[in-house]
């Protein structure tokens, strides 16, 4: 499955990741920069924050309410609509081609 991530600066990586690993493991298998995963991706350091592309968004799912999630991109820097803890998307063989954006700082 491809993934690809763009900087903040606009510099684009494409990563081929296994069924199965997260997009906080895509990135970090292959030293994608900007996203840390401090927590080791049990969903409790928000330095994993990306922005999903508009375009994938719904295949992907948007950020629940009330989720442990939703609680702790609240400490991430500059969050949108369309952010996600990459530990938090499982890569799917439907996500192939999908697009992440890589926030300018984790925090
Ligand atoms: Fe810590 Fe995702 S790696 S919240």
């Amino acid at each position: 499955v491809k993934v690809t991530f763009v900087s903040s600066k606009g510099t684009r990586r494409e990563v081929e990741v296994a069924e199965g690993e997260t997009a906080r493991e895509a990135a970090l298998f292959n030293d994608v920069p900007g996203i840390d995963g401090d927590c080791g991706g049990v969903c409790a350091c928000a330095t994993c924050h990306v922005h999903v592309d508009p375009a994938w968004i719904d295949k992907v799912g948007r950020l629940a309410d009330d989720s442990m999630e939703s609680d702790l991109l609240q400490f991430a820097e500059g969050t949108s609509e369309y952010s996600r803890l990459a530990c938090q998307i499982p890569i799917m063989p439907e996500l192939d081609g999908l697009v992440l954006h890589v926030p300018e700082q984790q925090y």
